[in-house]
């Protein structure tokens, strides 16, 4: 490595379609935001990450962990990496994929590997590991690739099967920011327990989530918006009846479709807030809106690939 520093991104992730369904094996449709993480590495006596300051107790633990983890399998290069965000963390925007995703980048270009996004999304998987448990792979995957995709997890591997899904018209995203949540292991594993004791009801459910996915993917194809934003509400609606949803969540989706939205959802975990997606051909004006009664927004597009 040179003497200079250098730095790498990983994209944050939106979730169109399929949430927590793609856990159990079905599809989901993911893109990159334009916000992230930005991971910075000067050289140093040896491997170490600085961890920002307001990171104490569990969370900090497990960020050395993971980063750990991923600085053996690159082979300790000799860097102290520091990270910095614009994502808003644990709202289901992918924060810890974009970590994962921003320190194997920097990592491998410090050991002076090829940083091929098959490669990143690999090693980003093992830091996704320590802060998941058991994820579905969908964030880190997307983050890494940069681009809109259809994802399904494989049991047993690092890498889920991935296609890259085309976009004749951009979509045009409103986030608007509801409340605190409870972090994505917790929603997910409350879920699971539900799974398990009412399964026959719960596989019904996710395989009818599973479907909205390759109905999506086809809207999206087609240039359909209309079509994508229908399939967008029906998901919410099964999201809810796997109550993954609440009252602050569900008001910012209404209060989303009273103002255009052609679909409206939780993206993410879900649980008690998060983050909520609109679907809109023009979203400035309802962010304006929002913006004025004091919720946190943001517009993102989602078309071509990111150029990372
Ligand atoms: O809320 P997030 O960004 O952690 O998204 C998690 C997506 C889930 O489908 C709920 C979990 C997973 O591992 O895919």
């Amino acid at each position: 490595m040179g003497r200079g520093a250098f730095t790498a991104f990983g994209p944050g992730k939106v979730i169109l379609l399929g949430e927590h369904a793609v856990v159990y094996g079905h599809p989901a449709l993911a893109g990159p935001l334009p916000l992230g993480v930005t991971a910075r590495a000067v050289a140093a006596s040896r491997c170490a990450l600085s961890v920002p300051k307001r990171l104490t107790g569990l969370k900090r633990k497990l960020l050395l962990e993971a980063f750990e983890r991923l600085a053996s399998a690159c082979g300790h290069p000799a860097v102290s990496v520091s990270l910095k965000s614009d994502l808003p963390p644990s709202m289901g925007l992918g924060s810890s994929a974009a970590v994962s995703v921003a320190c194997a980048r920097v990592l491998l270009h410090a050991a002076g590997g090829s940083a091929r996004p098959e490669r990143v999304a690999r090693l980003a998987a093992e830091m996704e590991r320590v802060f998941h448990g058991t994820p579905s792979g969908i964030d880190h995957t997307t983050s890494a690739l940069g681009r809109l995709i259809r994802y399904r997890r494989r049991s047993g591997r690092l890498l889920g099967e991935v296609r890259a899904v085309d976009c004749p018209k951009p979509l045009r995203l409103l986030i608007a920011l509801v409340g605190e949540r409870s972090p994505t292991r917790i929603v997910v594993a409350a879920l699971k327990g539900r799974r398990e004791r009412y399964q026959s009801r719960y596989v019904r459910l996710f395989a009818e989530i599973g479907r909205l996915v390759e109905e999506g993917k086809t809207a999206i194809e087609s240039g359909d918006l209309e079509g994508l934003g229908d399939a967008m509400n029906v998901n919410q609606g099964l999201l809810a009846a796997l109550q993954l949803s609440s009252p602050r969540i569900d008001q910012m989706v209404y209060r989303l479709r009273r103002m255009g939205a052609l679909g409206a959802k939780l993206t993410g975990a879900g649980g008690d807030g998060g983050a909520v997606i609109g679907l809109f051909r023009e979203p400035e004006p309802a962010v304006a809106r929002l913006a004025k009664d004091g919720v946190r927004c943001f517009v993102a597009q989602l078309a071509g690939p990111l150029a990372l």
